[in-house]
């Protein structure tokens, strides 16, 4: 017998976790979208595979640890308040949770062998999981699979070969809309004993209310259309300069900073009248610190910046100022006070004239490198996160990269001035130095 563990004061999955969560299929694809109760089904599904077989062995992963940390290993930790009473004695659901090994061990009911629930970041330490694991599963689950390369679902499936009576095998996919393999593999192709099972943020009644009218705010209509109604196709030709697995995956990224890593600053100053002038101050390739304000005069944003320089001990030469409009008027007064930091002309000419148009793409093109190369943490910003996931880019007719511009991203986009990205773009750029005091060096 299954031991009667109530579940339902945790999660009482909405009608399409419910087709998921009955569907007989090996592979369960689930989601295609944003906050449709991705990760909170598959971790109850999982849950449930361990108590349905005694014994089982599944492993829960994501494409890094500390992704991974903040949202299924969250998730998983709240069954850690459920069990069941047995005699007058407690006995909770899970047995253990080893943080070093990244196991749990979960009750399967009395005088039957516990399950086993292995966690790990994929890109981060495959060889070593495997080794210890014994390369046999009865399941496992991968949220944000398009994170992820193919090799690792391949690896997974096939170890799905755990000896353990009536078992039925189960691999379990969550993923949001994006060009890429699991779009070619899953959604194109339909293969054999697979079934994709979308839920879309109006499928989840726990989100809060406004929800969905609040991202169609902020984020271009492409990306509302793929992550609020599941449509796969979208993504394909919208020009998007971040990949937003990559955006996602930079998000507090743990990064060592040590002490001799070097301070750099972006600042973007305002134009118009619900911009905002944006201060982002990296160490090494972490963001360490950002701040916003509203339109102010000449003086007053001289004054704002001058006191940041001095609060971080930055160096003059590691500050780089959006020196156009308002700008140019503060990159002035700065100078007239000896602080000598770069001015940056956004639609000026760029280091590498033979890839780009201006220094805005130079500048951008650099950010991507970062993101791609997983160089980067920045802050849980959701408007830092939207600006990014916004940024078109265009190739010229002379092959250069060039960036959509503020400009039309607010007038043929509708969308909000990008400052945020744009002071990020900037505290990355490392110019030629070309200030005053060094040019009779
Ligand atoms: N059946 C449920 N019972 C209670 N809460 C739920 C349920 N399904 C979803 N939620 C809540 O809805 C929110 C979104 O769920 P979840 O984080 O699992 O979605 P997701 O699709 O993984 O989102 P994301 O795209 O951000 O990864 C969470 O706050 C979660 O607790
Ligand atoms: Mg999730």
């Amino acid at each position: 017998m299954k031991p009667s563990i109530d579940l339902s004061k945790l999660y009482k999955p909405h009608p399409q976790q419910v087709k998921a969560h009955l569907a007989s299929e090996k592979t369960i694809l689930f989601g295609g979208a944003i906050r449709g109760g991705k990760t909170i089904w598959m971790v109850a599904e999982g849950i449930q595979l361990s108590i349905d077989y005694p014994g089982n062995v599944g492993i829960l992963c994501r494409q890094d640890m500390p992704s991974f940390k903040r949202t299924v290993l969250v998730e998983l930790e709240k069954y850690q308040d459920i069990g069941i009473e047995i005699n007058g004695h407690w006995q909770p659901l899970i047995i253990q949770h080893h943080q070093t090994d990244h196991t749990f061990t979960i009750y399967t009911g009395k005088g039957k062998p516990p399950s086993t629930i292995w966690y790990t970041g994929l890109g981060d330490d495959t060889r070593g999981l495997a080794s210890k694991m014994g390369m046999t599963l009865g399941w496992f689950g991968i949220d944000q699979v398009e994170e992820t390369a193919e090799v690792h679902f391949n690896n997974l499936m096939g170890r799905l070969s755990l000896n353990v009576p009536n078992i039925r095998y189960k691999a379990l996919l969550t993923a949001n809309p994006m060009p890429g393999w699991v779009k070619m593999r899953f959604i194109e192709s339909h293969p054999d004993d697979f079934i994709y099972i979308p839920s879309l943020p109006r499928d989840n009644p726990y989100l809060p209310e406004g929800y969905e009218e609040e991202l169609r705010k902020i984020y271009p209509d492409e990306l509302v259309r793929a992550w609020l109604e599941g449509n796969w196709d979208v993504m394909e030709g919208g020009n998007f300069l971040f990949p937003y697995a990559q955006i996602r995956a930079a998000v507090n990224r743990e990064l060592e900073v040590k002490d001799s890593d070097v301070k750099w600053c972006g600042i973007d100053i305002s134009r118009e009248g619900d911009d905002q002038s944006v201060f982002i101050l990296r160490q090494g390739s972490k963001v360490i610190y950002t701040d916003a304000w509203g339109k102010t005069d000449l003086m007053e944003s001289t004054g704002i910046i001058l006191q940041k320089i001095e609060r971080f001990g930055l160096d003059a030469k590691n500050v780089n100022l959006d020196a156009v409009a308002l700008g140019a008027g503060i990159y002035d007064r700065l100078r007239e006070q000896k602080v000598y930091v770069n001015g940056i002309i956004a639609g000026g000419e760029p280091m590498d004239k033979e890839h780009y148009v201006n220094s805005r793409a130079e500048m951008y093109d650099n950010l991507r490198k970062r993101f791609e190369a997983g160089a980067i943490s920045i802050p849980d910003d959701q408007d830092l996160i939207a600006q990014l996931s916004s940024i078109r880019f265009k190739i010229a007719s002379d092959k250069k990269l060039q960036i959509v511009s503020k400009e039309d991203m607010k007038r043929t986009y509708h969308l909000k001035s990008p400052d945020k990205a744009d002071s990020l773009a900037l505290a990355f750029y490392e110019p030629e130095i070309k200030n005053p005091q060094i040019r009779w060096l």
